[in-house]
């Protein structure tokens, strides 16, 4: 990829540019995000018809990579099948295209965000018959995970899921996780955590785990909870580390008595919850488990940052920025 300003090693300072001055992908251009548009009809507004992911990308031994990449195009493909858009795109293709804009930010750390909708028509619910999806690409700075929240953890509130029973698409139909959060920030915590008929399902925009007795316990993989990339890569280093996950109902009891209890995104990795509708968890900071699951997640990161370096080889330097953006 060309380097016009030629700073190949400069690109990196985390200040060069901000969100606002970031390019997007729109539809087959590449546009300056507070320039770029679509219609009023496009269905993901009308309806919020549309599928999404978020990806984080992070520096990590001087590698800037996206952590599981291809298990998020992978959800992509769960999602849009389930709501039955055509993927407009391989996922090499994907790959290709969230290279290109991480490429075009100088960001050490960014998200990406990648949006399909079923795309522009008149105003009606059944599905439009040739619509072209809409497709959006783009990232932004991903500020670094404050040290405190990790050392220390978070707090979270408990409320009843009300959503639609559809929770395992990541669409962007997402009143009722908007709701749930504004309800922990109003109730001066960082999630809340939803339960449904008395059983754990999630948080607003996080999975939960628990720990009791060094088993790691995490709700299965229902209608009722989205597959997330990140607990579902916690369950997979912590069982190379011989530590056993059990996939199972978690009660309301159960949540509440458990050792700790973890939440996990994307954007916020791991982190322990310490104290859920005001009362302490385990002994009230992050427990032993989470703390070697913590170190044992920055190594998974680690290496996977290695192989997208070693599958990209070839294809756009991964360590090469540029300042197209600016
Ligand atoms: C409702 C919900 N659950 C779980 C997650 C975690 O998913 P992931 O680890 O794939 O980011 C998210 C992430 O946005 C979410 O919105």
């Amino acid at each position: 990829m060309a380097d016009p300003a030629g700073t190949e090693q400069a690109a990196f300072e985390p200040s060069a540019i901000e969100w606002q001055q970031a390019t997007c992908y729109l539809n087959g251009e590449w546009t300056a995000l507070t320039e770029a548009k679509v219609s009023v009809l496009d269905r993901g507004f009308i309806f919020g018809d549309g599928i999404y992911e978020v990806i984080a990308v992070d520096t990590v031994d001087d590698l800037r990579a996206p952590f599981r990449a291809r298990q998020h195009f992978a959800r992509l493909q769960r999602s849009l099948d389930m709501v039955r858009i055509d993927n407009p795109f391989s996922v090499e293709h994907w790959l290709n295209l969230i290279a290109e804009a991480i490429e075009r930010h100088p960001w050490t750390r960014q998200l990406v965000y990648v949006q399909v909708t079923r795309g522009v028509a008149k105003r009606d619910h059944p599905f439009p018959a040739g619509a072209v999806p809409t497709v959006f690409v783009n990232t932004s700075p991903w500020p670094a995970i404050p040290v405190e929240q990790i050392e220390q953890g978070v707090s979270a509130v408990t409320h009843a899921d009300e959503r639609w029973l559809h929770c395992d698409i990541k669409s962007t139909s997402l009143l009722g996780n908007v709701l749930m959060k504004q309800y922990a920030i109003d109730n001066g915590a960082s999630e809340t955590v939803m339960l449904r008929d008395g059983f754990l399902t999630e948080g607003s925009s996080t999975n939960v785990s628990v720990v009791k007795s060094g088993v790691i316990s995490m709700p299965p993989q229902t209608v009722q909870i989205l597959p997330g990339i990140t607990v579902d890569g916690i369950a997979h280093i912590a069982q190379q580390h011989g530590v056993e996950v059990d996939m199972r109902p978690i009660a309301a009891a159960e949540l509440r008595a458990a050792d700790e209890i973890w939440l996990s995104s994307s954007g916020r990795e791991m982190l322990a919850i310490v104290s859920l509708d005001g009362v302490g968890v385990g002994s009230g900071k992050p427990g032993p488990m989470y703390r070697s699951m913590h170190a044992w997640f920055q190594q998974a990161k680690a290496l996977d940052a290695q192989q997208w370096a070693a599958e990209r080889a070839g294809h756009l330097s991964i360590t090469r920025t540029t300042q197209r953006a600016a």
